[in-house]
């Protein structure tokens, strides 16, 4: 029998300000992607690698701006979620044009910054970071290869977080501006999609959210 998923909620150091943003998750094509992964990550075909990869290159010319909001997110998640001792290598998915990496660089030693989409990666503005081109479903990793896994508006692929991750790793999500963000799951979901052992931290930065899942020890 499958318990029900424990995420602590701390309250948010960093509150919102200003004007909310624009809602524009709800309707996304890329909302309706993240429910069906989270539910069920078979879901992903090839003509669906395909089709998302080829959304992103379209877009990478005009990523990573004014992306400042998503790494401040990342690090409110680093500062406050992750344990003590934090193993490397860390594995960012879906790394886009680096916003989150460039955080993970001014902390980390070994960081490698995965995507799918090429026109994004080109464009990685993190020289600190290496760079893979690879699919969040199938990641050319050995099982419990890495200490720590980050995903910055990215899809959940909960059956490959649980077979990379090793057995003391934490996975960071992180939705730069919650629950408006398109590609976006509450913490609850997200630890529930990970499964039993796992539990989580959550909070709030600005209009983001973040969860730092890890699983459960017996220190816990
Ligand atoms: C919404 S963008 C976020 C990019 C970056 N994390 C940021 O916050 O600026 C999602 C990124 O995930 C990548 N992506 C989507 N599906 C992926 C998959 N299956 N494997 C690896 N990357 C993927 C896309 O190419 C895109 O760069």
């Amino acid at each position: 029998m499958s318990s029900a998923p424990v995420v602590r909620h701390l309250p948010p150091v960093v509150p919102p300000t200003g004007t909310a943003p624009d809602d524009i998750g709800t309707g996304h094509p890329m909302r309706e992607i993240t429910e069906l992964l989270a539910a069920d990550p078979g879901a992903w075909t090839p003509s669906l690698a395909v089709h998302v990869a080829g959304f992103f290159d379209e877009l990478a010319p005009g990523w990573g701006q004014d992306r400042s909001a998503r790494s401040e997110v990342l690090v409110d998640a680093l500062d406050r979620g992750l344990p003590a001792e934090v193993r490397e290598p860390v594995l960012e998915l879906g790394a886009g044009t680096g916003a989150g990496t460039r955080a993970l660089v001014d902390r980390f030693d070994r960081v490698v910054a995965a995507d799918l989409s090429t026109e994004m990666l080109v464009r990685l503005e993190a020289p600190d970071a290496s760079r893979v081109l690879a699919d969040a479903r199938r990641l050319p990793v050995p099982d419990a290869a890495v200490g720590l896994l980050v995903a910055v508006n990215m899809f959940l692929f909960a059956d490959e977080v649980r077979r990379v991750l090793s057995a003391d790793g934490a996975f960071v999500w992180v939705n730069s501006i919650g629950e408006r963000t398109p590609i976006h799951l509450p913490a609850d979901r997200v630890v529930e999609a990970l499964g039993d052992g796992f539990s989580g931290v959550a909070s709030s930065s600005g209009w983001g959210t973040w969860c730092v899942a890890r699983r459960v020890s017996g220190d816990d």
